[in-house]
């Protein structure tokens, strides 16, 4: 089959691979029919390489049709229609009991001390072959796959593998109060998909973005509130100006570590994206690399005893924070990877009719064949020809 493979940093390229097999019983396998690009793959086409390995199938957000099923698949038959969440869990442990997918205490990699196995995401995370494939292999299929009605266009139901539980659940840590604020920080797909979550819930929503496009966007969708990030001297205050002078009830870091505005963190990244392996690997977890702007400006806008939901992802091990505001603003701090299949329930209604209320219809802006997928990456890591979610067609 073909498949988006990982060559280096900023190398993807379309290779042939060994079809997937079944290999456990609870496996299936999947003929991939969309599958997106997603910014946190970015993390992986430009700062992630020390944990990465030459011919590691990329993508976690996939969806399709089953073709196969090991003996112990009993929910699902082969034709079914499913979206494939980018975490993989067993739904049956301590921690997927509490709704905590994420820290699945199957699949945790403990050899690297992390959480539930991702597809195609690092060694980090298992190094799961991932979905920017033509076929993919769904481990614990008894319960991962989301399974969804024939009909629609896939672009109605492909964001249920990261996109929308991702946005719910940064919307759902922000603990927003009844007609309070949140500041939605970047406005990627998964901002885009916060700021209107929040919205339908009956938030006031500011968003902060640098790119005009992405500003756009957020208009249509009722998000008239957008500071352009270029704009003020200090956002901080820009924020503090359009709340009573307090700051933000709750922000929202959409952002993570490809955030514009630190040189020094920019330095790292590049040094350590140069320079695989052991070295490499222990620079960016004691010395850090993160690129913390969208943090600090969180830390800064929320109001005293706000909260701040980072859904954006950050790597670093030796981050300087400043510990002395965030306690004495009495902060809140939540985050982490989604656990997808907690949220699934809540947002299948957002999706069941043709009204569309969260604009999942407009988010794709470039469709492309399985083999475009290099050039893919490329538009949208540098933000070319108005790429904001870029969707591939095996
Ligand atoms: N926690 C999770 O489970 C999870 C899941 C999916 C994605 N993510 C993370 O969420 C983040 C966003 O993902 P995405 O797909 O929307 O990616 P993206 O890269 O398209 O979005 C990031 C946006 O932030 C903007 N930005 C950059 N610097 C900024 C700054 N200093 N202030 C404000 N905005 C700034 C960029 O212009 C861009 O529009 C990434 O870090 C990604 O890894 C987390
Ligand atoms: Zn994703
Ligand atoms: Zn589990």
């Amino acid at each position: 089959m073909k498949a988006a493979v990982w060559h280096g940093r900023r190398d993807i390229r379309v290779d042939s691979v060994p079809d997937p097999e079944i290999r456990q019983p609870t496996d299936a396998i999947i003929r991939v029919t969309t599958t997106a690009i997603c910014g946190s793959d970015l993390h992986l086409y430009e700062i992630m390489a020390p944990f990465l390995e030459v011919g590691d199938i990329l993508g976690h957000e996939p969806m399709g049709i089953v073709e196969e099923v090991g003996p112990a698949v009993t929910n699902l038959t082969p034709g079914d229609r499913v979206v494939i969440p980018f975490v993989i869990s067993c739904g049956d442990c301590f921690m997927c009991h509490l709704g905590l997918h994420t820290q699945c205490e199957t699949t945790q990699v403990r050899e690297y001390g992390s959480g539930a196995a991702l597809f195609g995401y690092t060694k980090l995370y298992g190094q799961v072959p991932g979905g920017q494939a033509q076929y993919l292999r769904v481990p614990h299929a008894q319960f991962n796959p989301i399974k969804v009605p024939h009909g629609a266009p896939d672009e109605r139901f492909i964001y249920l593998s990261d996109v929308l539980p991702t946005s719910m659940q940064a919307v759902e840590y922000a603990s927003i109060p009844p007609g309070g604020t949140v500041t939605v920080l970047g406005l990627g797909p998964i901002g885009q998909m916060s700021a209107r979550i929040a919205r339908a819930r009956g938030a006031r929503v500011i968003g902060v973005e640098p790119v005009p496009e992405r500003i756009e966007m957020a208009k249509p969708n009722g998000i008239d509130e957008v500071i352009d990030w270029n704009d003020p001297e200090n956002l901080g205050d820009a924020i503090r100006d359009l709340t009573g002078g307090r700051g933000s009830d709750a922000v929202i870091d959409a952002v993570g570590m490809e955030a514009h505005g630190s040189p020094g963190g920019k330095l790292a990244q590049q040094l350590t994206g140069l320079m695989p392996g052991p070295l490499a690997r222990k620079i960016m977890e004691t010395a850090g690399t993160d690129r913390l702007n969208a943090l600090y400006t969180a830390i800064d806008a929320v109001r005293r005893g706000g909260t701040i939901s980072i859904i954006g992802v950050y790597g670093g091990m030796a981050d300087p924070m400043p510990m002395l505001t965030l306690f004495d603003k009495q902060v809140q701090l939540r985050m982490g990877q989604a656990n997808v299949k907690r949220w699934i329930d809540e947002l299948m209604p957002y999706l069941a009719g043709d009204d569309d209320p969260l604009g999942v219809g407009d988010l794709a802006t470039h469709r492309l064949p399985l083999e475009q997928a290099p050039h893919g990456y490329e538009i949208f890591q540098k933000k070319q020809d108005g790429a904001i979610k870029v969707l591939l067609r095996p």
